[in-house]
C-alpha cells in the first residue's frame, strides 16, 4: 500500500489540540501517511481576509483527503471589527470556510454515524415497565444532504424586484405576504435538486445493504413540505421498490423523529434527510450516546472521491486558552477512523475502534464530560482526564 498524504486542517481553538492527538492515535495504529497543514479559519480572515485560502482548496483537490478539527465563526459585525485595518476598506464579507468546502467540492453526501460505547456514562437511559432503568442500544447512521436545501445560501432580505414580482405570482405568496412592504421581506430558499436527491438516498440504502441494517428512514415534513420532502420521499419509494426490496421504508416527520428518539432509538437504523433536518436529527441522536465529544462526521463527494473528515463539534474558544486540554478527542477520533474507512483501511479504523471502546468500558480515563464536571479548567486536578491522557490511554490498548 502506497503511503497516503492527509491534508490535516487544524482549524481554530479546540481543532488544533484534536487533530495533533489524533494524528497521534493514527500513527501508532500503523497508519503510514505524511500530513501536509491547511490553513484555513479565524486567523487567515483577519490576516489575509479569506478564511478558506485557495492554496487550502489546492491542496486538497491534489490529495483528496482531508481531515479538519473545528473553525471560529463570528457574526457580520465582529468579523468586520477583527479584520486587519488596511481590508477594511475591501468590501470583503466573511462565509464559514466549512460551508465553503462542502460548496467548493460538491461534498453533498454527509454521514453522521452515533453508535453506543458500552459503558459510557453519557449514553441514554430510560425509565421501563415496572420503573427498571434501560439503556438501549443506539447504533444509527444519519445520511444529511449537505449542499442543497435550506443552507443552499439562496436567500434575501429586501429581495430584489424580479424575484418579488416572481413570488407575487404565487397565490399562496400574494395572499399570505403581500400586504409587507418588500423592503421588510426575507426570504430564505429550500431547493431540492434530484440528482443530489438520488445521491443521499442511494448512498443511504448502500449503506443499510452493505452494514446488514433492515430499515432506511427518510426523516422529512412530506406533509406539510410537499415539494422538497414529498420529492425525497417519493424517490425513496421507487429506490427501495426497484433495487432494495429487502430493506424496509420507514417515513417519520422530523418533529415527531425528536420526540421518538428519546422513546425507541434502537429502532431506528439508517436515517437520511435534507440539509436542515438532517443537521438537526444528528444532533439529537449524538445527544443519545455522548453529546459533542463523540460525534464524528464524514463529508464527501462519491464522483470525485474527495472526502473531508471532522467532528462535529466547534472550537470551543473558552477551552483553548486552559493551560491544559481537557476537551474529549474521541469525536476527532472517530471521524479519522471515518475517513480510515473510505480509503479502504478498515483494518486499522477497526483497531482504533476497539482501542477506544475499550477505554471507554473500562472507565478507568475519563474526560471532563464523561466524568460530568462542569468544563473548567481544574478538572484534570479533580480527577478527571486530559485531552492528552485520554488519548495516552488510547494508545496504550493499542
Ligand atoms: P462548540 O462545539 O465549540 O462548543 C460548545 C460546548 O460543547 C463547549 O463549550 C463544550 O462544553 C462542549 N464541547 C465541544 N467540543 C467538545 C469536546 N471535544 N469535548 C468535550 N466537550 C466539548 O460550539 P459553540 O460554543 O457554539 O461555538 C464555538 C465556535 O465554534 C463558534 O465560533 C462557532 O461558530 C464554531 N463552530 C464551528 C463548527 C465547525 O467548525 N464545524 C461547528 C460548530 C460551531
Ligand atoms: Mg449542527
Amino acid at each position: 500500500m502506497s503511503r497516503r498524504t492527509i491534508v490535516a486542517m487544524p482549524g481554530d481553538g479546540i481543532g488544533k489540540t484534536v487533530l495533533d492527538e489524533t494524528i497521534r492515535v493514527l500513527d501508532a495504529a500503523g497508519f503510514e501517511a505524511d500530513y501536509v497543514e491547511g490553513d484555513i479559519g479565524w486567523e487567515f480572515w483577519c490576516n489575509e481576509g479569506n478564511p478558506l485560502p485557495q492554496r487550502t482548496l489546492d491542496l486538497i483537490e491534489k490529495h483528496k483527503i482531508g481531515l479538519f478539527g473545528a473553525i471560529t465563526s463570528k457574526p457580520k459585525d465582529e468579523a468586520f471589527n477583527e479584520l486587519k485595518p488596511e481590508l477594511q476598506e475591501k468590501g470583503l464579507v466573511y462565509s464559514s470556510p466549512i460551508v465553503g468546502l462542502r460548496q467548493h467540492f460538491g461534498l453533498d453526501i454527509c454521514l453522521r454515524p452515533c453508535r453506543t460505547y458500552k459503558g459510557n456514562p453519557l449514553n441514554f437511559i430510560r425509565r421501563g415497565q415496572g420503573d427498571v432503568i434501560e439503556e438501549p442500544e443506539v447504533d444509527v447512521a444519519i445520511f444529511r444532504q449537505n449542499t442543497e436545501g435550506l443552507y443552499g445560501g439562496v436567500e434575501w432580505s429586501d429581495p430584489p424586484e424580479h424575484v418579488y414580482d416572481a413570488l407575487m405570482t404565487h397565490p399562496k405568496f400574494s395572499k399570505n405576504f403581500g400586504w409587507s412592504p418588500k423592503e421588510d421581506i426575507s426570504v430564505s430558499t429550500r431547493i431540492f435538486s434530484k440528482k443530489f436527491t438520488e445521491r443521499i438516498l442511494r448512498a443511504a440504502f448502500e449503506h443499510a445493504k452493505k452494514y446488514g441494517y433492515k430499515s432506511v428512514t427518510v426523516c422529512e415534513k412530506p406533509n406539510v413540505i410537499r415539494e422538497t420532502s414529498g420529492m425525497m420521499y417519493k424517490m425513496a419509494q421507487q429506490i427501495q421498490k426497484a433495487d432494495y426490496p429487502n430493506i424496509e421504508l420507514w417515513n417519520t416527520n422530523i418533529d415527531a423523529q425528536m420526540m421518538w428518539l428519546t422513546k425507541n432509538p434502537e429502532n431506528y437504523g439508517v436515517i437520511v434527510a435534507g440539509n436542515m433536518f438532517g443537521d438537526i436529527v444528528s444532533d439529537g441522536f449524538a445527544g443519545l450516546i455522548g453529546g459533542l465529544g463523540f460525534a464524528c462526521s464524514a463529508q464527501y463527494n462519491p464522483e470525485t472521491g474527495i472526502g473531508v473528515f471532522e467532528p462535529t463539534h466547534g472550537s470551543a474558544p473558552k477551552y483553548a486558552d486552559y493551560p491544559v486540554s481537557i476537551v474529549n478527542p474521541i469525536a476527532m477520533m472517530e471521524s479519522a477512523c471515518m475517513m480510515l474507512d473510505f480509503i479502504d483501511e478498515q483494518e486499522i479504523a477497526k483497531k482504533i475502534r476497539k482501542a477506544i471502546a475499550e477505554v471507554v468500558e473500562e472507565g478507568k480515563v475519563r474526560t471532563y464530560d464523561m466524568a460530568k464536571m462542569p468544563g473548567r479548567a481544574d478538572v484534570v486536578d479533580n480527577g478527571a482526564a486530559s485531552t492528552e491522557e485520554m488519548t495516552d490511554a488510547i494508545i496504550t490498548k493499542l
